[in-house]
């Protein structure tokens, strides 16, 4: 439609959003459906965490903050970079968006210049293409194969990297597939990026605390210091604070850049909601125990899933360091004929059978850039997950 700019018209709306809907439209008229596409924890919001809100609510803190985050909530970013993650940073290199999805695309917007090239390992995070497409810019795609444990090998950045090259994106643990980049791992890249001066790095760290096995979580500007100066260190309290829909996300980085960010947010949301910050203060001030015990059910639903999906025909899943999500290979079922009698050609056919057989929905790895896999995010009810795994597992047997 003519109306449309064709900056939008370059985007599509995120696939993981519309499964979700669909499941739960379907819910809604009745039908027997398991969504296990959304990727938010099904946990409660901490209790210390809520309190501070009504508190908030209460002493007035109702009003217009500072575009990109209250002090208070700034310094405590400070405070969790220097205590978790060993990173130095001024309160002033600091911005506070409305979630993470914000923050990552104020950090792109005000960056990308039409023709730059960002790098986006796949399987990726929905979402980064299309902002960078948005931007006007060039996503660069890299397949990061199964069998390096879906993660960017260093000689294949190297071959992406061009005189117009202007970020690289990582998301470690990743959304969709759980891989996380040990410090060995993620040195291989850092060395890589310390040879391009000009490439600039966008690390997604969202899901850093949720890591399973003993897995020590490492962040690049804390594993190469000479990127500090070119590294957005983007985080939130969303996942691992269980704040899906408090909308608080924040990033660490070059002083210009925080400003730029900030300006661009002053002409569109202005300040994330005042009480939801006054709440993200207290999660990343106040107690983290609850952090070590909902890892221990996520890794108990990880292993239980992964135990399952390997048992059901034609599938192979393997066993991701972190996130809440599994990405197993649907190949063995491709040329096979489903309960409806089509032929699945496609992992977007095999999850749209599965949700037609079993009603179980889960998201098509088409959407994250690598096929044939699709996505199960477990952060859903044990009980709930071993029924779902028992439909998959029945739908696998079924095709013939
Ligand atoms: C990898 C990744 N980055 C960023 C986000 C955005 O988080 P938020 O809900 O805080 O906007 C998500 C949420 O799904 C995610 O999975």
């Amino acid at each position: 439609m003519g109306f449309i700019s064709d900056a939008l018209n370059r985007i599509q709306p995120s696939a993981t959003i519309a499964i979700s809907n669909k499941a739960l439209a379907m819910q809604a008229e009745g039908q027997n459906v398991i969504g296990l596409a959304a990727g938010e924890p099904d946990f409660e919001t901490p209790r210390n965490i809520k309190d501070a809100a009504i508190k908030a609510i209460n002493d007035g803190k109702t009003r217009y903050t500072a575009v990109d985050g209250i002090p208070q909530l700034k310094q405590a970013v400070v405070d969790k970079f220097k205590r978790e993650n060993g990173l130095t940073y001024k309160t002033s290199q600091v911005s506070v968006g409305t979630g993470g999805k914000q923050v990552l695309f104020n950090a792109l917007l005000a960056t990308v210049n039409p023709g730059d090239e960002v790098i986006v390992p796949a399987p990726y995070w929905v979402s980064y293409p299309d902002i960078v497409m948005l931007a006007g810019g060039t996503p660069v795609i890299v397949q990061c194969p199964a069998a390096k444990g879906f993660k960017l090998q260093a000689a294949d950045l190297e071959k992406a990297i061009t005189p117009k090259t202007k970020w690289l994106i990582l998301n470690s643990p990743s959304n969709p597939t759980g891989a996380a980049y040990s410090h060995a791992d993620m040195k291989a890249i850092t060395d890589v990026l310390v040879k391009h001066p000009h490439v600039y790095l966008l690390t997604d760290d969202m899901y850093e605390h949720l890591v399973y096995d003993d897995f020590k979580f490492v962040t690049p500007a804390q594993v190469e210091p000479k990127l500090y100066d070119r590294t957005l260190t983007m985080n939130g309290v969303s996942k691992a604070y269980c704040m899906t829909g408090w909308r608080i996300g924040y990033a660490a980085g070059p002083e210009a850049l925080i400003k730029a960010m900030g300006k661009l947010q002053s002409q569109s949301t202005s300040n994330p909601s005042s009480i939801a910050q006054w709440a993200a203060v207290e999660a990343l001030n106040g107690p983290q125990d609850f952090i070590p015990a909902h890892n221990k059910i996520f890794k108990e639903r990880r292993d239980l899933v992964v135990s399952m999906l390997n048992q059901a025909k034609g599938l192979k899943c393997a066993t991701p360091e972190g996130a809440f999500y599994v990405y197993p290979s649907c190949e063995g079922t491709l040329g096979k004929t489903a309960p409806s009698g089509k032929v699945i050609k496609t992992d977007e056919d095999f999850v749209s059978e599965l949700l037609a057989a079993e009603g179980v929905a889960a998201v098509h790895g088409a959407a994250f850039g690598t096929s044939p896999f699709f996505r199960i995010s477990y952060a859903t009810a044990t009980t709930t997950l071993e029924d779902a795994c028992q439909r998959i597992q029945r739908f696998c047997a079924s095709l013939k």
